[in-house]
């Protein structure tokens, strides 16, 4: 089945086409360190045989949290945990990428500096933004190559930026939250400037055989905001600097979503033709037959189970036994399955 699949995607080598989407826990505290609740819940998803485990949102500035419980890798000091979760993880066969994130407007912690491109804000629960200056923007794209730089640290086999669900820069690339009349706003290329700024000064430190993985919203689902077609000209403009594209949709602004099995699954299709990379589609889905559809039908390479990794861990060993693949299962599970 092409679920069991092994596939390589630049130098990153994959047993299987699971991927475990970057998913918040909000269970660190103001330190945003690395603890036993991250090292069990994301070693387990190792030990259950997700073949690229993509480590939740991991904010490269302290005020690009969204909660005060965001794992962080804005300081030295939080390497260490990092390492220990890294090489637990690989321990079971699985890759691991971790989520450089920066909220912006959607900092949600107390007293911290709200930073955005334009003042605005995301809803009433969230105060208004900061207008970045030009000495912002450097030390946000010097803070991803520092955090790229700690995470080659840990060990990582791959970086995904977040670039999705309406933070910074997201919010950069969105005409809706993006007003700003620099050189960093208003035509597309301006738009995009940040996130360019971002992948350069990344690939300064990061190697090339290790991919970079770009999560992206694919609509914005309202008016002049972004849709699929606005989002493959975003990418073809940074395409040579990124591997793989990680397609989500939405978070920007409130609005209305019509949600169904598999329903941004034509996003991540559109987006691998009009661009050519490898794409991993994401949203709600859950069962084997929508895996295979969605591989089958060369609609992405890998697929992301969210929600339904944290109901079930062990999804790909027991999918595989159901099946009858034979995949290495861990020794210790042997006598679990047939
Ligand atoms: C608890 C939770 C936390 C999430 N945190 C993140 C995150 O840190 N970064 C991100 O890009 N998406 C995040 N997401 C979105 C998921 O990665 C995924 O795209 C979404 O859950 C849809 O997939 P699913 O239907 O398989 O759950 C989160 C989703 C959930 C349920």
């Amino acid at each position: 089945m092409l679920t069991f699949q092994p596939i390589k995607i630049s130098n990153l080598s994959l047993k299987n086409r699971i991927v475990m989407p970057p998913m918040c826990m909000y269970s660190s505290d103001d330190s945003g360190f690395v603890n036993e609740f991250h090292k069990v819940h994301y070693i387990s998803r190792a030990i259950g045989g997700v073949g690229l485990i993509i480590q939740e949102a991991t904010s490269v500035e302290k005020r690009g949290r969204i909660s005060e419980n965001d794992l962080g890798i804005w300081e030295d000091d939080q390497v260490e945990g990092l390492k220990e979760l890294v090489s637990g993880i690989k321990k079971h066969d699985s890759k691991v990428a971790i989520q450089l994130a920066h909220a912006g407007r959607k900092c949600g912690v107390k007293n911290e500096d709200i930073i955005s491109c334009s003042p605005i804000n995301f809803n009433d629960d969230y105060k208004v933004a900061r207008e970045m200056t030009i000495d912002d923007i450097k030390t946000v794209v010097e803070s991803f190559k520092l955090a790229a730089i700690r995470a080659l640290e840990a060990d990582y086999d791959a970086l995904e930026i977040h670039a999705a669900h309406g933070y910074l820069i997201h919010q950069f690339l969105s005409p809706i939250t993006n007003h700003r009349s620099d050189e960093y706003g208003g035509s597309l290329t301006n738009r995009v400037k940040l996130l360019k700024e971002i992948l350069i000064s990344v690939h300064q430190v990061w190697p090339n055989d290790r991919p970079i993985i770009l999560r992206v919203s694919a609509s914005d689902y309202v008016k002049d905001g972004i849709d699929v077609y606005m989002m493959k000209d975003i990418i073809n403009q940074i395409k040579d600097l990124i591997d793989i594209v990680h397609v989500s949709s939405g978070g920007l602004v409130l609005a209305h979503i019509n949600i169904f099995p598999g329903y941004q699954v034509k996003f991540a299709e559109y987006l691998k033709i009009e661009t050519g990379l490898p794409t991993i589609a994401v949203g709600l889905i859950t069962n084997i037959e929508q895996v295979e559809e969605i591989l089958g039908n060369n609609r992405a390479d890998l697929v992301a189970l969210g929600r339904e990794l944290l109901r079930n861990p062990n999804w790909v060993l027991n999918n595989a036994n159901s099946s009858d693949v034979k995949i290495q299962y861990p020794p210790q599970y042997l006598r679990a399955y047939k």
